[in-house]
């Protein structure tokens, strides 16, 4: 199976790249990158620089757009820390952006039939790519975003990515033909702690180093924020794991929205005046399988690098 990530390099983003480079089953096409816990550049940036750390320069990375004058929130600053990854430091990557994300996206759509895009950040270069017919019929998407059964996590309503651009997700729930919305429903279910973050220290390489060290700043960070989850969520992973393996969730398929008007803004919400198309929204899943699986591949993953 081919893919592409959309992500706002931050340390769950890194994470999800780490299992997609860590699943033998995966072409990792190219990383996308978009802005969110981070800036576009720093998002390219990490990316290249985690590719470089992974054993992987070949991925392609490509650079999406910004909102003028868009700045890194406070919240994200704090979660991720003030460059994304906590306070990992890694070498400058050679490398930089390989080109424009959407238009990368239009064309790898229609180059490539077996292909899933997973975006974990803001929606907004996806639904700029959404302009092309073909890509709205034929792309297949895998999000992480949104909360149609739970709270929000930056509003009471609204969960991160969808807090950034609203407008930009409510034109993927209606104008893209095939979505399944991993959002806080299945995300808050899936949690990484202390005891597993060990295991990859004891793996003894750079890799497992930056995976442990990653992880703890993130926990640290929810110990603050959500202290009753005891853990940290693995959000955008678990969108890369679906993507994989559909089995791991159940869905609820309906036709979506999302709320623009101020009091609601950014709540992800059904949508009674249309039947199409139907999002596939998760809202049941295995914790223990995908745990299982997260920690075998990004251990195998660390010690291989
Ligand atoms: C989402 O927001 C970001 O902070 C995370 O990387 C994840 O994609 C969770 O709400
Ligand atoms: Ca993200």
């Amino acid at each position: 199976m081919k893919l592409i990530l959309d992500l706002d390099t931050g340390i769950d983003d890194a994470f999800a790249l780490a299992y997609a480079l860590a699943s033998p089953e995966v072409e990792l096409i190219a990383v996308t990158c978009t802005y969110g816990n981070v800036a576009v550049d720093d998002a390219v940036r990490n990316t290249r620089a985690l590719l470089d750390l992974f054993g992987r320069p070949d991925v392609p990375v490509y650079a999406g757009p910004s909102p003028a004058g868009w700045e890194v929130a406070e919240v994200s600053a704090f979660i991720h820390g003030a460059h994304g990854l906590g306070e990992v430091s890694l070498p400058a990557p050679a490398g930089g952006s390989a080109g424009d994300a959407v238009d990368f996206l239009v064309a790898a759509v229609r180059e490539h039939e077996d292909l899933v895009i997973v975006p974990t950040g803001p929606s907004t270069s996806i639904a700029a790519a959404l302009e092309d017919e073909y890509f709205a019929s034929h792309a297949r998407l895998v999000m992480m975003g949104g909360a149609l059964t739970v709270p929000g996590n930056v509003r009471p309503w609204a969960e991160a990515n969808v807090w950034q651009d609203p407008e930009a997700t409510d034109r993927v729930f209606r104008q893209a033909a095939d979505v399944t919305m991993i959002g806080l429903d299945v995300t808050l279910r899936t949690l990484l702690t202390h005891s597993e973050v060990a295991r990859w220290r004891a793996v003894g390489t750079r890799a497992g180093e930056v995976l442990a060290e990653l992880a703890e700043y993130y926990i640290r960070a929810y110990e603050t924020t959500a202290p009753h989850l005891g853990g940290c969520g693995l959000h955008d992973p678990l969108a890369v794991a679906v993507a994989l393996d559909p089995s791991l969730v159940t869905c609820l398929s309906l036709p979506m929205q999302v709320d623009l008007a101020e009091e609601t803004r950014g709540r992800t919400i059904g949508d009674l005046s249309r039947v199409a198309p139907q999002v596939k929204v998760a809202v049941g899943v295995d914790a223990e399988k995908f745990l299982g699986a997260f920690m075998e591949r990004l251990t195998r993953l660390a010690a291989n690098t």
